[in-house]
């Protein structure tokens, strides 16, 4: 196969054509960068917006996965997602979810138009409906079959810089050392590495020692994801690891959106400032969807903070509107 630079499949005109203005590249001074992971069905452009606005400290917003698919097409709200309009003032990374580099070379043409310097493949996600078609971290099983697709992919210069979000092996942690091989071999922006096999999906014990490697095996600046939870997590791994660049936090940011702040040496979260928060990604969500999805949404969100205190568990619960939503888990 091969696909001229300029080269797009006659599909992929069904992309809207957006006309934004470009994304400020990244001028990181401060370290740790810090990633805000990508959560499909929760960090949404009204997330990040809010997020953004209220509490800031991440430097960059991982857009949740675009599915690629062989019409070349994408969803409504995955249009919306990447344009510029959604992300204003906000350094953001798109990502798609793709074995078949055609598709992700054409995509990567779109995220250019919008204006983007840099989109990220998933090879991380460990749904068994995605990694059955052998997609996500499903593309780990064959280490010949990803340096098949990395190599078509590769062989043509790309429009935009290509980072990738990975786990360490499929089965076993096992196989870690032989795909951390593989990716160090290609000019990546960047590797996101969840520290757990696909099995472990996200729970259970972690392997920072396979950060370690990553950062031996010299591939191009790792980026560690997996179980960040507090500024306390951040300063160990940092001691662990001093060569560390760069963090994505997932959770951690749900459970306390200043974490990012507080990792800067910043305040943490008042209760108005939690209020605030809870209230205007309510009346986002409720603008854009209508108020029952909008509520389920914070009641998911909620789950985090009121993990593990059983009463405000039981609070949330019970709650139905946005108040009682708030007194459960702010206790106000
Ligand atoms: C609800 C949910 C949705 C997710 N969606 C994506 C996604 O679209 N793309 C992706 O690369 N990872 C996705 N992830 C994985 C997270 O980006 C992150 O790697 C994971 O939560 C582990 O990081 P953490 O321990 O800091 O939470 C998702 C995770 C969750 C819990």
């Amino acid at each position: 196969m091969g696909m001229e630079p300029n080269a797009r499949k006659p599909g992929i005109m069904r992309y809207e054509r957006q006309k934004g203005r470009g994304m400020p590249p990244l001028k990181q001074t401060t370290k740790p960068v810090i990633y805000f992971a990508p959560m499909e069905g929760i960090t949404d452009g009204i997330f990040r917006r809010v997020h953004h606005e209220l509490f800031g400290g991440a430097d960059v917003y991982c857009l949740p996965f675009h599915k690629l698919t062989q019409s070349m097409s994408l969803l409504t709200r995955e249009i919306r997602d990447i344009s510029p309009e959604e992300n204003e003032g906000m350094n953001v990374l798109p990502q798609a979810l793709t074995r078949d580099p055609e598709q992700l070379s054409a995509w990567l043409y779109y995220v250019s138009e919008c204006g983007y310097s840099c989109a990220d493949l998933n090879l991380g996600c460990p749904s068994p409906t995605v990694t059955r078609r052998g997609r996500g971290s499903g593309m780990l099983r064959d280490p010949d079959e990803l340096r098949f697709f990395l190599d078509r992919l590769f062989a043509n210069t790309l429009p935009v810089s290509l980072s990738v979000k990975t786990r360490i092996g499929y089965e076993s942690a096992e196989e870690w050392p032989g795909i951390a091989e593989i990716l160090a071999g290609y000019p990546f922006a960047h590797v996101t590495i969840h520290v757990r096999t696909t099995r472990e999906q996200y729970t259970g014990g972690i392997h920072p020692e396979a950060f370690e490697l990553a950062l031996q095996k010299r591939i191009p600046h790792p980026v560690y994801n997996g179980d960040l939870r507090t500024t306390e997590d951040v300063n160990n791994l940092l001691v662990r690891c001093p060569a560390a660049e760069a963090v994505m936090i997932g959770r951690g940011f749900l459970a306390d959106p200043a974490l990012g702040r507080r990792i800067r040496g910043g305040e943490a979260a008042g209760k108005d400032e939690l209020r605030a928060w809870y209230t205007a990604l309510y009346e986002g969500w409720k603008e854009r969807f209508q108020g029952t999805i909008a509520l389920g949404r914070i009641k998911k969100l909620m789950e985090w903070p009121c993990e593990g205190d059983i009463k405000k568990k039981r609070l949330l619960r019970r709650a139905d509107t946005i108040e009682s939503c708030i007194h459960a888990a702010i206790g106000e």
